[in-house]
């Protein structure tokens, strides 16, 4: 089966082709210098950019997996959760390749196909299904903090998630006081790996609570009042780089902790994690040195398929199709607020 698959539910536009588990192309447009001056993803911007990309990405997509638009046997994306003005554009493009074609449509879960990001190896890429084993998942990105026991390909359940802010906001907001560019999250990563983690003591929130919630607001004030009262600790050089270690410490002392705790729990051998903070080298030394100690199997999404990527969505809809899920409606609408819990 040769399928086809768009990713637009952010600020990156995607266009993969999936063959029978291989990853043919996994083309990936993304925004970021457009919204860097704002600080942050402007909605309208991004719907924008994305009827822009679509087309060129779509034939850059296929023309790198050397295939035409009839040789395309199915055709997914991204239909929720995320931007609504972004996540329509890419449903639209693709439910309208499908009408045009005749083909099969589907619809998936962008967590759905985050939780598919830790099973892709390469190059060049493909599903490591045989690897597959049940696992306890750490979405974590600029917009979402969660984990997720994955009992099965297809069956999964979120054992909780954020409370207020996601940790890669977190990473951005702390960035945005220290007048860092956006996104600060790989720039803070760069700092902190020649600073002191234990030069200032941040809260660790949630962290030794029983339950599987994160809470992120509360680091990002503490780090706010922090810097008002002490603006020395913020000059460049050592007392920048030693903050900036300090505040990554304790967002990533939060995460391991309670992703191990989780997998213990839920009795699972093995961790998985994807989203665009598991860039970050500190959690992925750290998550690693935490399941080695357990004796717990680690997989992570490699860094380019950490953030939001079509491939992801490409290999859930055809492992879904494979296995017998209904093609979805080519009327059917953005599902901005779709929970993991009801996805397929
Ligand atoms: O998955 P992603 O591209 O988009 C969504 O938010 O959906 O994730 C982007 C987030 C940003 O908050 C960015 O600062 C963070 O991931 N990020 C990192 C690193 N690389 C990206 N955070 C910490 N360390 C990094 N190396
Ligand atoms: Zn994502």
């Amino acid at each position: 089966m040769t399928l086809l698959a768009f990713e637009t539910s952010c600020d990156e536009t995607s266009v993969a082709v999936i063959r029978d588990g291989a990853v043919l192309a996994n083309v990936v447009s993304s925004q970021i210098s457009l919204h860097a001056e704002y600080g942050g993803v402007v909605p309208e911007l991004a719907a924008r950019e994305h009827l822009r990309n679509l087309t060129p990405v779509t034939r850059a997509a296929l023309r790198e997996a050397g295939v035409t638009a009839a040789d395309v046997d199915a055709v997914a994306a991204t239909r929720g959760p995320g931007l609504p003005t972004a996540l329509v554009m890419g449903l639209k493009a693709a439910q309208a390749f499908a009408f045009a074609t005749g083909k099969p449509f589907l619809g998936v879960h962008h967590h759905a196909a985050h939780l598919f990001s830790p099973w892709m190896a390469g190059p060049p890429l493909r599903a490591d299904w045989g690897a597959f084993q049940p696992n306890v998942s750490l979405i974590v990105s600029g917009g979402h903090t969660m984990l997720v026991h994955v009992e099965s390909e297809l069956r999964h359940r979120v054992l909780g998630a954020t409370l207020d802010d996601a940790a890669g906001e977190c990473f951005d907001k702390t960035g945005k006081l220290l007048g860092l560019p956006y996104p600060a999250g790989p720039v803070i990563d760069r700092l902190a790996a020649e600073g002191n983690p234990a030069a200032h003591d941040f809260p660790r929130p949630l962290r030794n609570d029983p339950n599987h919630d994160f809470s992120f607001s509360g680091l990002k004030t503490s780090v706010r009042y922090f810097v008002r009262d002490h603006p020395e600790v913020a000059a460049d050089g050592a007392p920048l780089r030693d903050l900036c270690a300090s505040v990554q410490a304790a967002i990533v002392d939060v995460l391991v902790t309670k992703t191990l705790r989780a997998a213990r729990q839920m009795g699972v051998r093995c961790v998985t994690a994807s989203g665009g903070v598991t860039c970050n080298r500190a959690l992925r030394a750290q998550l690693a040195a935490a399941c080695q100690k357990q004796h717990l199997t680690l997989r992570l999404a490699v860094p380019a398929l950490c953030t939001d990527n079509a491939a992801m969505v490409g290999l859930l809809a055809e492992r879904q199709l494979t296995l017998g899920v209904a093609p979805t409606d080519l009327d059917a609408e953005i599902a901005p607020n779709w929970s993991l819990g009801d996805a397929a």
